[in-house]
């Protein structure tokens, strides 16, 4: 039987993300093909809520149940274990997105060549940078007539704030595409259509070998050598610490919907990326080969079936082994717990496991009593940290709409909070609730789930806020005279955390400004 540190070392564990529409659905499913986890292009469902559809709660419910099914996806290729994190496509659940980052050791980018670098994708990179964690780009659509590649590359320097150094480099785009030279491994892959399909023909072949105009026309030759001879003027050579580190990203050219360029990506992600790492608790670091199973809830998903308000919760095992039926340390409560039925998903499938290793995620059944952030361990009390919450943007006063149903909305904002939907404050002046989202598709969500899981019913009202920011000082006296002046604007978070609700930027500025021993803060952790 393989060891503990060798099931470890071939884990691979990260998440493909986009700006919606850049082929993130498209190239995940490419993935899966790889690995013998889906037979059939179409298996992995984008899920997406195009904006068109944001009234429509069925798309709502529809995107719920595709996020459950492909929330993970796992598969084995050339030895090595693939987890494959899925992240909401729509933009509104970006939230739900960094969550999912803090449970991944590397990251894959794809981006459109021909749109470049995008809002959601900055915004990405920005959660990638604060964790260092390793950033592959795959510039997408080659097929089409794209940017320059000298220009994208500066553009994904330039917005990503990253180092880039590609290794595979394309030849024309669009109708003149020609196919794409791996640097690293000097092979050329021709994009040739058979049969109205196009398909990769490999060839090795290097530089100076005559055959190169043959296959490509001798202008395209001349041209390739020139731009591969600016590469290596521009770029240091491939440095596989700076990658671990978060600072450089390997950069590759395809077309995700051809399965063009895709196979390069993964063999060499397989080779670089990192395996499981250590992760820190607010007590010690643990290592990724210690013995004892540790591990932190980082997403919960509602049940699909409103008669049962069971839970998954989704575990990633940071060290050790997970097994099936053992007592495991919840160590928020206090309790002992073991599950009769941990789950892997295999594409659309859900299977029990008996055993997973560090790196892995595990489904667990949650009758809700979980919350995200929470950690198991064999005993020792720890508690991971970096799970961020961000400071949410768009504020609404929720009121009960149903006297009758008071208790059954307390327990359904409660457990949505807990599930990461929104944030819940309560206002110091008038002690009203608060429901603070990064998009405006969840107050629908939240409505719509309070009604049909809670049979709760809630109304909005409007409060002007222009954001909420948790402060924090260690000078005891500044930081009350600040929340009696600012009383009308205080709240508390779900957790009794001071809160600052700022009416305007203006208004937030000027406070920074007044009050320098008091720190605001624009994320928090669970
Ligand atoms: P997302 O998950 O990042 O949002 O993107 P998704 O994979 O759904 O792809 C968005 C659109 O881009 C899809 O077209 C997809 O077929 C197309 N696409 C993906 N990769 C490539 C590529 O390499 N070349 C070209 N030309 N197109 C690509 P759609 O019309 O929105 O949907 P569909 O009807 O084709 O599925």
């Amino acid at each position: 039987m393989a060891s503990l540190k060798d099931e470890i070392k071939r884990r691979r564990t990260f998440a493909v993300i986009a700006h919606p529409d850049a082929g993130k659905t498209t190239l995940t499913e490419k993935l899966l093909l790889f690995g013998g986890a889906i037979h059939v292009a179409g298996a992995v469902k984008s899920n997406k809520i195009k904006k068109t559809a944001t009234s429509d709660f069925m798309e709502i419910e529809r995107q719920r149940g595709i996020s459950v099914a492909t929330s993970v996806m796992e598969f084995e290729y050339q030895g090595s274990k693939i987890n494959i994190l899925d992240t909401p496509g729509h933009e509104d659940f970006a939230e739900d997105t960094y969550r999912t980052l803090t449970a991944v050791d590397a990251v894959i980018i794809v981006i459109d060549g021909a749109k470049g670098v995008e809002s959601q994708t900055r915004k990405l990179m920005n959660v990638c940078r604060m964790r260092s964690t390793p950033v592959m780009v795959f510039v997408n659509k080659l097929d089409r007539p794209c940017k320059d590649p000298f220009e994208l590359l500066e553009e994904i320097e330039q917005e990503l704030q990253i180092a880039v150094r590609p290794l595979s480099f394309p030849i024309g785009s669009g109708p003149s595409f020609q196919g794409v030279y791996n640097i690293y491994d000097q092979s050329l892959a021709l994009f040739k259509e058979v049969d109205r399909q196009y398909i990769a023909e490999s060839i090795h072949l290097t530089l100076d070998d005559p055959e190169l105009g043959e296959y490509i026309g001798a202008g395209n030759a001349a041209e390739l050598e020139e731009n591969l001879d600016m590469v290596s003027e521009l770029f240091e050579p491939f440095d596989r610490d700076l990658y671990l580190q978060g600072l450089l990203a390997p950069v590759f050219f395809g077309s995700a919907v051809n399965n063009f360029g895709v196979r390069e990506l993964l063999e060499t992600f397989i080779r670089i990326a990192p395996s499981p790492h250590a992760a820190p608790t607010e007590s010690r670091i643990v290592e990724a080969t210690e013995e004892k199973m540790t591990g932190f809830v980082f997403k919960i998903h509602a049940n699909m079936d409103p008669n049962h308000r069971d839970r998954l919760a989704f575990l990633k095992i940071c060290s050790g082994t997970f097994e099936r039926g053992k007592n495991y340390l919840h160590v928020r409560s206090g309790k002992q717990m073991k599950f009769s039925s941990p789950s892997v998903f295999l594409a659309e499938k859900k299977s029990v496991v008996d055993v997973a290793y560090a790196g892995d995620i595990v489904g667990l059944h949650d009758t809700g009593n979980f919350k995200i952030g929470d950690t198991f361990t064999e005993g020792e009390k720890l508690k991971f940290t970096g799970i961020p919450s961000f400071a949410p943007e768009m504020f609404r006063y929720i009121e009960n709409a149903d006297p009758q149903k008071f208790k059954q909305l307390a327990k359904g904002i409660d457990q949505l909070m807990d599930e990461g939907v929104a944030q819940l404050f309560t206002s110091s002046l008038n002690g009203r609730k608060i429901i603070g989202t990064v998009g405006a598709l969840q107050f629908e969500v939240i409505q719509y789930r309070l009604e049909h899981e809670y049979s709760a019913k809630c109304r909005w009202e409007p409060i002007a806020i222009h954001k909420a920011c948790w402060i924090e000082s260690d000078n005891a006296e500044q930081l009350a005279d600040f929340k009696r002046r600012k009383f009308t604007n205080m709240a508390v978070d779900k957790h009794g955390r001071d809160v600052f609700l700022a009416d305007t930027s203006y208004a937030l500025q000027l406070a920074i400004e007044k009050f320098p021993d008091i720190r605001f803060k624009f994320t928090s952790e669970f």
